[in-house]
């Protein structure tokens, strides 16, 4: 596996492979790798000639300078991982080579960032756009590969997409969870054993709460019941639990037939912030 660390090694490779008529899928992640991420790799490994991976924890994205500091980093760990599921090549740069200055463009996609993520991480898919942006723009990828678990930021970088003329393929899949049914996450890692033990509920909150929609439940019945439920759990400090329109991502005041509906909820627990979703 190649190991890149600046832009125009990357380039290079991306302008080399491309010309040999080969087909790229991109994985981009901030590491700490764990299944979910391996199969969006194994997934492009099965679609694409070259599998490029990036590794880079994106400053401008967090809004909370202690979720930065300890986001985890295991280097040596994730690259063994990407090798043996079948990354061809590894960009892994660091802040200065991905921002030699400070970004000035600003994105705003309207009502899709004024909801859940958008709404409470403020600038959070400014930054996700930036690097998305010259991630694709370095690794010129026919494919790229992002996880259901971070379902807005699919809405986001989809409208990117569309929005910018990226001519390349986005591919989705789904979300990978531990045996328990809580979301593979890397920020997993720092919740405490007595933490990790009750975060499923989060999971099973969504899974009654989808139950609920199938059943007719009105939107923000299903909403309040979901609150009551994860307040019953002291250790949980709800940030949004949202019954959305899958595509619009707005909140529902009631269903319409045919339109799929998205559950989201981010919460926080032993000072960790986990986010998942659930579509109906
Ligand atoms: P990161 O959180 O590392 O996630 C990288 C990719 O893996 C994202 O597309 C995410 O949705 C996907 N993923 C994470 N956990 C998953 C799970 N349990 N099941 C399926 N897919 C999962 O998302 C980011 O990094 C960043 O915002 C990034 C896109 C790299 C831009 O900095």
């Amino acid at each position: 596996m190649h190991i890149f660390t600046t832009a125009a090694e990357l380039r290079a490779y991306a302008e080399a492979n491309r010309r040999a008529g080969r087909r790229l899928g991109l994985v981009p992640t901030m590491g700490a790798l764990h299944a979910g991420h391996l199969q969006l790799v194994q997934a492009a490994a099965a679609e694409c000639d070259e599998v490029i991976a990036s590794i880079f924890v994106n400053p401008t994205q967090f809004n909370n300078p202690d979720d930065l500091r300890l986001y985890p980093r295991l280097p040596e760990q994730d690259t063994a991982l990407l090798a043996g599921a079948g990354c061809a090549a590894l960009f892994m740069p660091g802040v200065a080579e991905i921002y030699p200055q400070p970004t000035v463009l600003r994105f705003d996609f309207g009502p899709l960032e004024r909801v859940m993520e958008g709404a409470h991480r403020p600038g959070h898919f400014n930054g996700v756009a930036t690097v998305v942006s010259k991630l694709f723009h370095l690794a010129r990828p026919h494919r790229a590969y992002f996880g259901q678990k971070d379902f807005q930021q699919v809405a986001i970088v989809r409208q990117l997409i569309a929005d910018l003329s990226f001519d390349l393929e986005l591919v989705v899949a789904p979300t990978v969870r531990e045996a328990d049914g809580l979301a593979m996450s890397s920020r997993n890692r720092r919740l405490s054993p007595e933490a990790r033990a009750v975060a499923p509920v989060l999971y099973q909150v969504l899974q009654a709460a989808a139950q609920q929609v199938r059943q007719g439940v009105a939107p923000t019945e299903v909403q309040t019941n979901a609150y009551t439920e994860l307040q019953q759990s002291a250790e949980f400090n709800t940030e949004y639990f949202e019954v959305a329109d899958a595509q619009t991502l707005q909140p529902l005041a009631h269903y319409e037939a045919g339109r799929p509906v998205v559950l989201c909820v981010a919460a926080h627990l032993d000072g960790v912030r986990l986010i998942d979703n659930v579509v109906v």
